[in-house]
């Protein structure tokens, strides 16, 4: 603990809650927490009465004027994870999003809190040329509230014990050249986890059925020829090229190659794919169950990115699914705090 007392987080675009629930595990009393989408705030407060939610667009928010955050006293973490479409590769219309602007936003924060360290997280692309522009100026506006801004680096939540592979760009803002290196340097690593260990244990459903114990395992409706295509699929990792010609899909003939994960079944003994919004629908990607006919449930999904077992969602499937992809894996946050706990205690 710093200094014999209770560390303190703010978590800036909070959505759902993981990188709070991350924190809180880790001992962490999360002061504060920011984001304008409103059923993911219902969620939040479900899961962390306690924080003082602040639900609203974060742009308008002046952190040197609120009463809500003007009483906090001392902040050790902020933790950035601005919306990450604008930097990522599956979004065609990318380029111009105003949403990448939105990382700017933590600086008023950082002026105002002066928290000990500030954490980014977001999807690889944020690290790539397109970004360079963007975190040049994120760097100089830091830079005039004594921050400095250390160098991206790229993570696979799989290898911090995820069982899914995801890959992060994650950096750090601090006030010595000290802390920085120290990040660079830090070994992010954790025993690997598997879908097996994930979900195995998972009442079985049928497609359309229901688990009456937890309202979030349910199986999706499929049509006839989606569970017909499924019972073709071999189990523990079979994928669309193992379709008989009759009930292959007219969009894919002749494309071996492209989109050849849509109706792939998961692996037992390897991590998940990347979990996406649209995790629960086998024309979306390698979502299909390893071994049942059928999508995995949203508590499976739930269960990939590491959100605690008895994690509640507000919100209907196809926003909890939204929530569930967009979430940072609890346990990746929760694998990175010791060595992030070390550079905070850092002399600055
Ligand atoms: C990548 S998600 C955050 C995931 C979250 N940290 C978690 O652990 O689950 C980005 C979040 O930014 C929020 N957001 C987008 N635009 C915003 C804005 N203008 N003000 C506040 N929050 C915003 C979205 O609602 C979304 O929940």
């Amino acid at each position: 603990m710093a200094e014999g007392r209770e560390r303190t987080a703010v978590d800036l675009f909070c959505g759902s809650g993981a990188v709070s629930a991350a924190l809180r595990r880790r001992g962490f009393r999360v002061l504060a927490a920011v984001d304008n989408d409103p059923i993911a705030c219902r969620t939040y407060k479900l899961n962390h009465s306690k924080t003082r939610l602040l639900k609203q667009d974060i742009q308008l928010l002046n952190p040197a004027k609120d009463r809500r955050l003007r009483s906090i006293q001392s902040v050790d973490l902020l933790v950035v994870c601005a919306p990450c479409q604008p930097f990522s590769s599956q979004n065609q219309k990318r380029r111009g999003d105003p949403r990448a602007a939105l990382i700017l936003e933590a600086v008023k924060f950082a002026a105002e809190l002066k928290p000990s360290l500030i954490l980014f997280e977001n999807v690889s692309g944020l690290a790539g040329p397109g970004s360079h522009e963007l975190l040049t100026e994120l760097r100089t506006r830091l830079e005039a509230h004594d921050y400095l801004l250390g160098l991206p680096r790229r993570i696979d939540a799989a290898d911090l014990g995820v069982p899914q592979r995801r890959i992060r760009c994650v950096m750090i803002a601090a006030r010595t050249k000290a802390a920085l290196s120290e990040f660079q340097q830090a070994n992010f690593s954790a025993p690997r986890s598997t879908v097996r260990e994930a979900i195995a244990d998972l009442p079985a459903l049928a497609s359309g059925e229901r688990c009456n114990r937890d309202p979030l395992h349910f199986a999706r409706d499929h049509r006839a020829i989606v569970i017909q295509r499924l019972e073709h699929i071999p189990h523990n990792g079979g994928s669309r090229a193992d379709l008989p010609k009759h009930l292959q899909l007219r969009c894919h003939e002749g494309r071996a190659t492209s989109y050849s994960d849509v109706y792939g079944r998961m692996c037992w003994d390897q991590v998940a794919p990347t979990l996406t919004t649209g995790c629960t629908d086998v024309t979306r990607g390698r979502f299909a169950h390893p071994d049942q006919d059928r999508a995995i449930s949203l508590r499976e999904a739930a269960l990939l990115q590491t959100f605690p077992k008895k994690y509640k969602f507000h919100g209907n499937a196809s926003e909890v699914a939204r929530q569930i992809g967009n979430a940072v894996p609890v346990t990746m946050v929760e694998a990175m705090l010791p060595a992030l706990e070390k550079i905070m205690d850092l002399p600055s």
